[in-house]
């Protein structure tokens, strides 16, 4: 009995596989159409067909991909060409032995590319293979889609790819995972004791659920990955596939049971895979799974049909009304992968990395802080960032938008206040909210009449008061009115430094004056005010006279007098259609003899030595006469002569390729490492060249670095600034003037002259011995972590490397150890302060 209906069973079989399948050798000539997706062409033991399936999701109309599926369970293990086409398409094995899918208006849509194939099988093992009378020409394990198969070879070579995902394996056997074929986000390597160099790896998947990597220098395969059902059960088919996001894993499908379960995944964390969520997308977990959203409600989805196309800006930053703002995210990141960790990773504190995001206007389009310890900012320069949102991340992300900031609702509010008020009476709840009403009015009463009163005293003299101190030298407050009003509403910009926007005023009496809005400030009143005492109280013919401040509420602003030059860096480095003029020698010389006695003054003869900090060419302004003015001076920690030993960092800061190294060896910072600073000012005012830039021209390497070689030689012309070829040049000017910025640049702090001495050497009235070679920070090792100074340095190179860090937000700045600190959150980055527009 059991026979009987087991042959007839079989019988029935045959005789359906005949009418609607063709089994093993295809030959050339025949065809698949896409209209009758019952037509296949099958395996030996009908494991696997290939023919057409519907695309899944299914769209309207219908279309179809060329697929090999396994028949127990109906997983595509490879598709032509990755391709749909509609319901008239077709896939055919040609004459000239080519397979080839067409499209229903006949157009080719992949072609296998072969010729001389003479016939085509589909094996047991999912292998399709084309072959001739005598060798295999093609087959489908070579070229793979988005899947391996057990018996199936992975090499150097091959990819699988699915969306924007690939998957390679390097000649290392590192596995990696790439988004749209450049960043990084899985790399996984052997075991650390397997320590050969391998020779042409080759990854496979064993049937029972073990993946591994074989090679001819390995004794034995090593394993990746088991399966966490690996061996188990009986006809189980896995696979290892690169799925639409973005992961690696491995499933499990039993046959017969129509579904796969993925039994190993090679991210771990789905929201580590970058871009899961698309452009500004931000990826967190419910409950169950990784789920996409926006970091605020200053986006939209971009196809609210499906979360993971990413969100865009309702307004674009071009738009915005008012200046960008910064959104704070916390216990978020914006993921960061090679190859952007190279030029987006910096060593910052957790203000500067808002800040310096803030003012790079345009080049950074977010930042994340990292509480990890690692001390690190990602500066995100690109329109792409892929987010991460989890409780437990110990960071905190910045993205620019337009004001006004527009957070996302908590997501559980509305049932906790539900459950909060079932339990209290009505009347409570009534008296609470009246109370807490009356109070809010009593507060804002108080608050009025405060006002009005603070107003009549500052207000309505302050400026009287204004022209009168102003006259006297002191330091004039003005109102935050009176500021808007004669910023014409701060619209006319200077630049964008640090910490904050400069515009053009006039006062009232028709002085021209640079407005300088400091962001971020969370120091007191009363800090803020003795510094702007500290700073108004320096005066010297070569700094930057500081007219007034405002500190009204949360604004804090400072008036300087207005430099029509602009700054030193707009003169020596910009093309001459930009910058007008080139600078000859004689300004050159007056500009580097003037900044030298302004830093003196600054060190040695004011009361109270003040570290400057940040000396680069965007802070050395030039007046009508192209006197040089220091500026940006003394908003950082001021530090007395006796507290140089003991002095703790309150505000460390710097610009890139003129920090001096104990800034990265975190040793103490004197006024020595101003005079480093100086040194590669000096440099450049000759050289018209930054002092880290690289070119073939100075050999690969840094400029300065090559500078002391051609010294050396004797080449003094060479250092000197070519555009100036035609001009008059004192030669030995020039030369004390390199010999001094060797000197400035030494490694050693003690090595370096005070800048009085510098001054001398400049001025000729002291003889000069011939410099050591200066270390290079990023040559010589340097105390500190090894991690900490790589990594610094890559931030170094990348400096002339990358085109998306404007100079303002090429400063640098450090996160100081303790937080009480005066200086801490003030501007001293302001690259282009007072900058006049051309
Ligand atoms: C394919 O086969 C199924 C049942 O086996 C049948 O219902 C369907 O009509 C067939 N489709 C075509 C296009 O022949
Ligand atoms: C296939 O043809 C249709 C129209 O016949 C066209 O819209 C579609 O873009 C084509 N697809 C490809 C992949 O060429
Ligand atoms: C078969 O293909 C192989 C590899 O492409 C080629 O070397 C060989 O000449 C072909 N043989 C014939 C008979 O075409
Ligand atoms: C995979 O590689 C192994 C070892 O090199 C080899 O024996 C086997 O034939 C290869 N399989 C295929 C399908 O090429
Ligand atoms: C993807 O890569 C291409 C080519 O390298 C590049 O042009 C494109 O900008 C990249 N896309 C994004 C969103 O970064
Ligand atoms: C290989 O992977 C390891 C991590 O397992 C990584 O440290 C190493 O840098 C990778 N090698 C290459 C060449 O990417
Ligand atoms: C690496 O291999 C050694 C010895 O083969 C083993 O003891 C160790 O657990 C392996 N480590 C990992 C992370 O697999
Ligand atoms: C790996 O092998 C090389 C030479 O074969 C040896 O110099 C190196 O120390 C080894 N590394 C480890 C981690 O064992
Ligand atoms: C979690 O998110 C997924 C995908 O968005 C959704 O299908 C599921 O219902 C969500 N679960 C909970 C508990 O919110
Ligand atoms: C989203 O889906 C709805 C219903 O399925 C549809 O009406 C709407 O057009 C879709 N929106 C987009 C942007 O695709």
């Amino acid at each position: 009995m059991y026979l009987k209906t087991h042959s007839l069973f079989l019988t029935l079989f045959f005789i359906a596989a005949a009418t609607t399948t063709t089994i093993a050798a295809i030959t050339p000539g025949s065809t698949l159409s896409a209209s009758n997706i019952n037509q296949t062409w099958t395996s030996q033991s009908a494991t696997f067909s290939l023919g057409f399936v519907p695309t899944n999701p299914p769209t309207t109309p219908p279309t179809f991909i060329a697929a090999i599926v396994y028949s127990g369970g109906s997983p595509v293990v490879w598709s032509a060409g990755n391709s749909a086409v509609d319901s008239s398409g077709s896939f055919q094995f040609l004459q000239s032995g080519s397979l080839r899918l067409v499209n229903g208006s006949g157009a080719t849509v992949w072609d296998s590319g072969t010729t001389g194939a003479t016939s085509a099988t589909l094996e047991d093992t999912g292998n399709l293979v084309l072959s001739n009378s005598t060798a295999t020409v093609w087959s489908t394990f070579d070229q793979p889609t988005d899947t391996i198969l057990p018996s199936q070879n992975f090499s150097v070579g091959n990819a699988l790819r699915s969306g924007s995902y690939s998957f390679t394996l390097l000649n290392n056997g590192n596995l990696t995972l790439r988004w749209n074929d450049s960043v990084l986000y899985y790399n996984q390597g052997l075991n650390s004791s397997v320590n050969v160099s391998l020779n042409k790896p080759m990854l496979s998947l064993q049937s029972i659920g073990i993946l591994q990597l074989s090679d001819a220098k390995l004794s034995t395969p090593v394993v990746v990955a088991y399966s966490s059902d690996y061996a188990e059960g009986s006809d189980v088919l896995r696979v290892l596939k690169l799925d639409k996001d973005g992961n690696l894993r491995i499933y499990s499908t039993s046959k017969g049971s129509g579904s796969s379960t993925p039994r190993w995944a090679a991210v771990q964390d789905q929201c580590d895979v970058y871009a899961y969520c698309g452009n500004y997308g931000i990826c967190s977990y419910n409950d169950s799974n990784p789920f996409c959203g926006c970091p605020s409600q200053n986006f939209e989805m971009v196809d609210p049909n499906d979360s993971r196309k990413g969100c865009r800006r309702k307004v674009s930053l071009d738009s915005c009304q008012g200046s960008a703002t910064m959104l704070t995210m916390d216990h978020a990141q914006f993921l960061t992968y090679p190859p952007e960790s190279e030029s987006q990773v910096f060593f910052i504190g957790i203000s500067a990395c808002r800040g310096n995001c803030l003012s790079g206007s345009g080049a950074c389009f977010a930042s994340t802080s990292l509480s990890d310890g690692t001390g690190q900012c990602y500066i995100k320069s690109e329109d792409f960032v892929s987010g991460y949102h989890n409780p437990a991340l110990p960071s905190t992300s910045y993205v620019k938008v337009c004001p006004p900031v527009d957070p996302n609702p908590p997501p559980s509010l509305g049932e906790t206040v539900k459950e909060k008020s079932r339990g209290v009476p009505a009347w409570v709840v009534v008296v609470v909210i009246v109370g807490t009403l009356v109070g809010l009015v009593a507060l804002e009463g108080g608050l009025w009449i405060w006002c009005c009163k603070n107003n009549k005293r500052l207000g309505g003299l302050s400026t009287q008061y204004a022209l009168l101190e102003y006259a006297s030298g002191a330091p004039v407050q003005f109102s935050y009115k009176e500021l808007q009003r004669s910023t014409k509403g701060f619209k006319e910009k200077l630049g964008a430094g640090g910490f904050g926007a400069v515009y053009r005023g006039v006062l009232v009496n028709k002085t021209v004056v640079a407005v300088k809005q400091l962001e971020g400030i969370e120091q007191g009143e009363k800090q803020f005010r003795m510094e702007v005492a500290t700073i108004s109280s320096t005066h010297h013919l070569n700094l930057v006279r500081l007219i007034g401040f405002c500190s009204e509420g949360r604004h804090r602003l400072l008036v300087y007098e207005f430099m029509k030059n602009s700054s030193l860096d707009n003169c020596l480095f910009l093309s001459e259609e930009h910058s007008g003029k080139l600078l000859n020698w004689e300004h050159r010389y007056n500009i580097a003899l003037g900044t030298a006695r302004g830093i003196t003054y600054l060190h040695e003869e004011c009361r109270d030595c003040i570290v400057h900090c940040d000396i680069k060419p965007e802070n050395i302004l030039l007046d009508g006469s192209y006197i040089a003015k220091v500026s940006d001076f003394g908003l950082a920690k001021l530090v007395s002569p006796k507290d140089h030993r003991h002095r703790t960092l309150t505000s460390v800061r710097g610009t890139r390729g003129y920090l001096a190294p104990e800034w990265i060896a975190n040793l103490p910072i004197t006024s020595k490492s101003d005079v480093y600073s100086y040194g590669m000012v000096l440099l450049e005012i000759v050289s018209g060249r930054r002092n880290f830039e690289v070119s073939d021209e100075t050999n690969r390497k840094r400029f300065s670095i090559w500078a002391y070689e051609e010294f050396e030689k004797g080449n003094i012309d060479s250092i000197v600034d070519k555009r100036l070829a035609d001009e008059e040049v004192d030669m030995e000017q020039v030369e004390r003037a390199i010999q001094a910025s060797f000197w400035c640049i030494q490694e050693q702090p003690s090595q370096r002259p005070m800048m009085s001495r510098v001054v001398q050497m400049l001025e000729g009235v002291m003889e000069i011995e011939k410099p050591p070679a200066p270390k290079s920070v990023m040559e010589g090792p340097v105390s500190g972590t090894s991690t900490f100074i790589s990594s610094n340095a890559s931030a170094f190179s990348t400096v002339a490397a990358s085109p998306y860090l404007p100079s303002s937000s090429s400063s640098f700045h450090i996160s100081g150890v303790s937080t009480s600190a005066s200086g801490k959150n003030t501007d001293k980055a302001t690259s282009s302060l007072l900058q006049s527009i051309p």
